[in-house]
């Protein structure tokens, strides 16, 4: 018996085999959008990849951690380069990770029957930013210490259930040596279980129903899935590389100095550029706003905005004109602009 024939009697990979060679993906104006998705999933196999490799030297205790990170960028063989890519594929991932759900949302890709991709994508994007906050603690220093503090406090701010999730989320009641375990077994356990299963589920959406073809007007024309979209989509993936690799050689990751959470919080503490947005929108309401605390009252509102992204394609029902989808572009656009405009302002105005 031939290997393939071996193989198909235990696996059955020709139905597969055929299913890929029938895939089709439609050639469209926006046709760029389609590569989003395959380029957030590259660099998400690239963080497993350099994450199981940082594991191996990576020690999360207080006393450990910053030693144990500074070890890996000046004696480990090549730790240096899988640190500094491990720590810039994680800004692209979040920066694609939007970039795919705004390309998702703008060519309309939310309808029926993808609904459910959208939903599992949204909770895929909120799992990265998770991912970004979990490990941006890890190496210990002093503004990942610092950050986190303020991160965790924002979180104390949400009604009711803050202080019992920030106590939850500590370890304590201050950022200590059990904050870092926590999210240590956050970022390498709790939260790849849950992309695992997510992911799968996005994915397995995908292929049941194929790419979504954002107008129905015009010709439909499409490119074979095999070897068409797969060698582009491929270029791609090669040409990200590169891009890592020359950051990650050009600007190797820095680890800063270790944290002492006796000293007193450095001036103008940040949080990544991916939650500046947020920080800033929160530093810019009034203390009280209608008898609220306004910091409560903004994690409020970006709790409805999260809430919001996640049901897009229940909000946004299409009146057979246009209309829906035309004001819900709108939204989307002054989302983005307010995202980026407020992103320039905090670092503008520390
Ligand atoms: C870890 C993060 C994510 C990964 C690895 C991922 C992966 C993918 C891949 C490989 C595709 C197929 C190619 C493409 O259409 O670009 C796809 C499609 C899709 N994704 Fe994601 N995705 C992620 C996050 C998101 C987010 C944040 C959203 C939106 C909230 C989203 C919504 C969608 C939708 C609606 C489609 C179908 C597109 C269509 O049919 O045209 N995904 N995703």
């Amino acid at each position: 018996m031939g290997i393939g024939a071996w193989l198909e009697d235990r696996l059955r990979w020709r139905a597969a085999d055929a299913f890929l060679r029938h895939k089709t993906v439609p050639v469209t104006r926006h046709g760029y959008v389609y590569y989003f998705g395959g380029i957030t999933l590259f660099l998400f196999l690239v963080q497993v990849v350099t994450g199981l490799l940082l594991l191996m030297y990576y020690r999360p205790t207080a006393d450990a951690a910053h030693e144990s990170v500074r070890f890996i960028m000046a004696r480990v063989q090549f730790g240096w380069l899988v640190r500094s890519v491990h720590s810039w594929t994680a800004n692209l991932m979040v920066f694609w990770a939007f970039a795919h759900m705004f390309g998702a949302f703008f060519v309309r890709a939310y309808r029926r029957p993808r609904e459910m991709t959208w939903i599992s994508g949204a909770l895929l994007l909120f799992i990265t930013l998770a991912f970004g906050f979990t490990g941006y603690l890890l190496p210990w220093n002093t503004l990942a210490y610092f950050a986190t503090k303020v991160g965790t406090e924002i979180v104390g701010a949400v009604p009711l259930i803050g202080h019992p999730l920030l106590v939850l989320l500590r370890g304590g009641e201050d950022v200590t040596e059990a904050t870092l375990s926590r999210f240590f077994g956050i970022h390498v356990a709790i939260l790849p279980a849950l992309t695992t299963m997510v992911l799968g589920l996005h994915l397995f959406l995908v292929q049941l129903h194929g790419m979504s073809r954002p107008d129905a007007r015009g010709p439909a024309r499409s490119m074979a899935f095999v070897p068409a979209f797969v060698l582009r989509e491929a270029m791609v993936w090669l040409l990200i590389t590169g891009v890592l690799v020359t950051l990650a050689v050009l600007l190797p990751w820095p680890v800063g100095e270790k944290a002492d959470p006796l000293a007193s919080a450095p001036a103008g503490i940040r949080p990544e550029w991916y939650f500046v947005f947020m920080f800033h929108t929160l530093k810019l309401i009034p203390s009280h706003v209608l008898g609220l605390e306004g910091e409560q009252l903004g994690v409020i509102a970006f709790m409805l905005a999260a809430a919001v992204v996640l049901a897009v394609p229940l909000l946004v029902r299409d009146d057979g004109a246009g209309r829906a989808s035309r004001v819900a572009a709108a939204v989307g656009a002054f989302g983005a602009l307010y995202m980026i405009g407020m992103t320039i302002l905090g670092y503008l105005r520390p």
